[in-house]
């Protein structure tokens, strides 16, 4: 059997990796300011990470969703404290797409409507809802569309009060920083007249935290900065650090009831250890402090280089937005100077590197990044 061929692939093989760096089958080392797509949040094989689901494995590895599992508590309890939302309540699942699914569900569930605001630019995964509320067609399979989608602007306040006076509005979905759409901030007055218009109008705010969230922006949701509160959050990448763990959560006044959202494998006893590690990490290291910091480091220093058109970003979320004739530069940041990094249409690089990276690396890459551009 062949693979299905989705994927255009660099012609590298990782066979090892720590903290900010991965090795591959020849020997080579790079530096990863990339994070396997902003999902290594607290570095490559953590050593309390792997500890932590070695001794789950050896206890117990999955057992389903019918019996109690006292670790979905203690993630509950965790996160609700390190994200500082102790009175919202969690549910656990397995992928971005599904946490979307799900908020977009429950938000409909919760006020009886069809119709969800989502943004130009927007990414929020590949299935059926997630990826109609994404913009792009080119992923979106005629079964996916849907009528009750609208798309808006970012960062358009007008457009917004109208689409609310035009229609009865069950959810608004945005990311606090779109991640493959560019690095665009939400800017904080959007995110507050969201709040309020769907306060007005009893609609659901979800803050799509899968990308932005888990620390990364130096606050553990992005959406934080502006100061007001979404109802439901969405999360998955950071949040197991590599282990398929994700989940929403949702605000106290949304209600649950049984078999109204379920799954086979989400909160299993290894996503739960995976997920408690990265939290125990994430506090114990102030590791959105050290996000902030390199992340305004960065951020500065790449301000100083004229080619660049524009920095974005917040923490260790970051876009560089570069001429055309700058198109070579990922490519040759990795084969190079071996330094993975992300990128977005046009032509803009991506950095999604572990929280915990500290000046060395964030040194490393700005001469990488130097050279190229001279
Ligand atoms: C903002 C955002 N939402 C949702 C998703 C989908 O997540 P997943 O690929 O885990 O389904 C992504 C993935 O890149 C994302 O960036």
């Amino acid at each position: 059997m062949k693979l299905f061929d989705v994927y255009p692939l660099n012609d590298i093989s990782i066979v090892k990796a720590l903290g900010a760096y991965v090795w591959d089958d020849k020997g080579e080392k790079y530096v990863d300011m990339y994070g396997g797509h902003a999902v290594i949040s607290i570095g490559h094989t953590h050593p309390h990470y792997v500890q932590r689901l070695q001794d789950q494995l050896h206890k117990v590895g999955f057992y389903s969703n019918s019996i109690k599992i006292p670790l979905q508590v203690e993630l509950a309890e965790k996160l609700g404290s390190v994200s500082g939302k102790n009175d919202y309540q969690l549910f656990l699942c397995n992928s971005g797409a599904e946490a979307n699914e799900n908020a977009l569900k429950l938000a409909s569930f919760y006020n009886g409507r069809k119709k969800i605001i989502a943004f130009k630019k927007a990414f929020h995964g590949r299935t059926s809802l997630a990826v109609a509320v994404t913009d792009n067609p080119n992923i979106v399979a005629p079964v996916n569309q849907t009528d009750n989608v609208i798309f808006l602007p970012f960062n358009d306040e007008v457009a917004l009060e109208q689409a609310f006076q035009q229609h009865e509005i069950s959810s608004v979905i945005i990311e606090g920083i779109q991640g493959v759409g560019g690095i665009n901030i939400a800017a904080d007055s959007f995110l507050q007249k969201i709040r309020s218009l769907c306060n007005e109008h009893n609609a659901v705010y979800i803050a799509d935290s899968v990308q932005c969230g888990y620390g990364r922006s130096g606050q553990f949701y992005a959406h934080d900065h502006s100061g007001v509160q979404a109802d439901i959050y969405t999360m998955a990448k950071g949040m197991g650090n590599g282990f398929p763990v994700a989940g929403i959560s949702i605000a106290p006044k949304i209600q649950p009831k049984h078999f109204m959202l379920g799954t086979t494998f989400g909160g299993n006893h290894l996503a739960c250890a995976a997920a408690l590690a990265v939290l125990e990490i994430i506090e114990q290291d102030d590791l959105m402090t050290n996000a902030k910091n390199i992340g305004n480091y960065l951020m500065d220093e790449l301000k100083k280089l004229p080619a660049i058109i524009e920095v974005r970003g917040r923490g260790l979320m970051i876009g560089i937005e570069l001429p055309e004739h700058f198109k070579e530069v990922k490519k040759n940041l990795l084969f190079k100077h071996k330094i993975f990094t992300g990128e977005a249409k046009p032509n803009v690089i991506r950095l999604l590197p572990a929280l915990n990276i500290s000046k060395t690396e964030a040194n490393i890459f700005l001469e990488a990044i130097k050279t190229e551009l001279s």
